[in-house]
């Protein structure tokens, strides 16, 4: 069984970003609105602001209590969607309870939107016209091609936490002629044949252990996309002790898709910096 580690893979994508960015006359800037005081957010925000530094991307930092009023958030986000220095802007999820995430998000620039979370640029991904490839999707796609393994024709199953996660996954695969199709966990029940017959399987539904070796195909291709924390440890969905035995491929959780996840949310960062920079490039030159 190999252990698809996911430093190495993010340190590959860090490295080809720098050397990029080096060439750039404005160095891009990510924006992250952070509200409350979850640990585990914190942590997230700490990871990307060392990636982001360490590679030559400014990182702006906006936090806001736990008490703040949605309105107050969605001026700020309208204030970095009209700052030309910022190139991208998150918003770092989950926000607590009495806030619309939704709304949010809605508020964000398309173009500055580079978790790729806007309504607008999950439509042009589904539509296979992407500005942006959501970063978790398409870290997990850099997992499974870092694997060597031959994917093209193979079946995949995805079990999901979501229905934009599922859709956006099943695309993510069908790009690269991997036959895809998705379920919610409540759905397990009914599926159970279905992972046991299934070579590649990704999974982000944040239910610690669930899925066990005996449940998988043997030689099969498992991307643990769960992240579930519990007291001090972070999880995953896959029991890893059973399942190393069966599977032939396999992500740690941590140090799975999390760290490639942050390199994806750089490069998407990289990207929207210079489609910024070439739009005001091509205006220059017009006037
Ligand atoms: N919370 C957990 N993962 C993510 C992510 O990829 N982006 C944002 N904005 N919040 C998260």
């Amino acid at each position: 069984m190999k252990l698809l580690k996911g430093k190495k893979i993010a340190d590959k994508i860090l490295t080809v970003l720098e050397k990029k960015i080096k060439k750039l006359f404005q160095k891009p800037c990510l924006a992250v609105i952070l509200v409350g005081n979850d640990l585990a957010s914190d942590l997230y925000i700490r990871l990307k602001k060392k990636a982001a530094k360490k590679i030559g991307i400014k990182f702006q930092l906006f936090r806001f209590s736990v008490k703040v009023k949605e309105v107050e958030i969605i001026q700020k986000i309208k204030k970095l969607n009209a700052d030309k220095k910022i190139s991208g802007i998150i918003v770092q999820l989950p926000l607590p309870g009495n806030l619309n995430t939704q709304r949010i998000i809605n508020a964000l620039d398309p173009r500055k939107d580079v978790d790729g979370f806007h309504p607008e640029n999950i439509k042009l991904f589904l539509e296979k016209q992407a500005r942006f490839f959501p970063v978790f999707p398409q870290a997990i796609m850099e997992i499974l091609k870092s694997s060597r393994a031959k994917l093209k024709g193979k079946k995949s199953l995805v079990i999901a936490n979501s229905k934009i996660f599922g859709e956006t996954m099943v695309v993510a695969l069908e790009n690269k002629r991997i036959k895809a199709s998705y379920f919610l966990f409540k759905e397990l029940k009914n599926k159970r044949d279905l992972i046991k017959k299934t070579e590649i399987i990704v999974s982000a539904i944040g239910c610690p252990g669930f899925l066990r070796g005996e449940m998988l195909k043997k030689g099969a291709l498992v991307v643990d996309g769960g992240i579930t924390k519990k007291e001090k440890k972070i999880l995953g969905d896959i029991d890893y002790s059973s399942a190393k035995k069966i599977v032939s491929f396999l992500t740690p959780v941590p140090g799975g898709v999390g760290p490639v996840t942050i390199a994806c949310l750089l490069r998407n960062t990289y990207k929207a910096a210079e489609e910024a920079s070439l739009k005001r490039l091509s205006r220059k030159c017009k006037a």
